[in-house]
């Protein structure tokens, strides 16, 4: 089968890693992919941030802990994080940002990475917790985040799940 109808069937999220570094070429490659994304009218309004320092990763994941009221909440052991922000008031953010999210996790798994959606800053961005976190990864102050990516090198191979939503076509 053509690779990228392949990796597009086959992917999965990945929710348990290794201990292992990603190199920083491959989510140079990564960012790329995410950004390569289609944008609204080409806006490209989007903001790519990179935490590849897992003590930072848990700083993030205390605060979120903090804001849901669950303590034993942590990014899955994950290596490194990609955080697409976009302006608070921009409609089509969240659009954008999914898109970027599916590169992501295509890109990641395609360079042997696993890879899994985080929604927990959905709408918790302004939380002071959050927002200093947010300020330490220079996200501009008027950004908020609706989902971001965990990465790693995966310590599972879940299984494909069996997709049930209907395709009509209509001739
Ligand atoms: C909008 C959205 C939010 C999600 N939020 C989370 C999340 O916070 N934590 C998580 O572990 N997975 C999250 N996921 C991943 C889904 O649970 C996952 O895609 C779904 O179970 C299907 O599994 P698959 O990705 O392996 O096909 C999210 C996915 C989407 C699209």
């Amino acid at each position: 089968m053509n690779e990228v109808i392949n990796a597009i069937l086959t992917r999965v999220s990945v929710r348990q890693f290794t201990d292992q570094r990603i190199e920083d070429e491959k989510l140079k490659l990564i960012a790329d992919c995410a950004k390569a994304a289609p944008t609204g009218k080409n806006r490209q309004a989007r903001k790519f941030t990179v935490v590849h320092n897992r003590e930072k990763i848990q700083e993030l994941a205390q605060a979120i802990a903090k804001v849901h009221n669950r303590n034993d909440y942590r990014i899955y052991g994950c290596d490194a994080i990609l955080l697409i922000s976009f302006a608070e008031d921009d409609r089509y953010g969240q659009c954008d940002s999914s898109c970027a999210i599916e590169n992501t996790y295509l890109a990641a798994e395609s360079l042997g990475l696993g890879a899994v959606w985080i929604n927990q800053l959905r709408d918790k961005c302004n939380e002071p917790e959050i927002r200093n976190i947010l300020d330490s990864f220079h996200i501009p102050h008027n950004h908020v985040i609706c989902g971001f990516v965990a990465l790693g090198y995966p310590a599972e191979k879940p299984v494909i799940k069996e997709r049930t939503e209907p395709v009509e076509f209509i001739y």
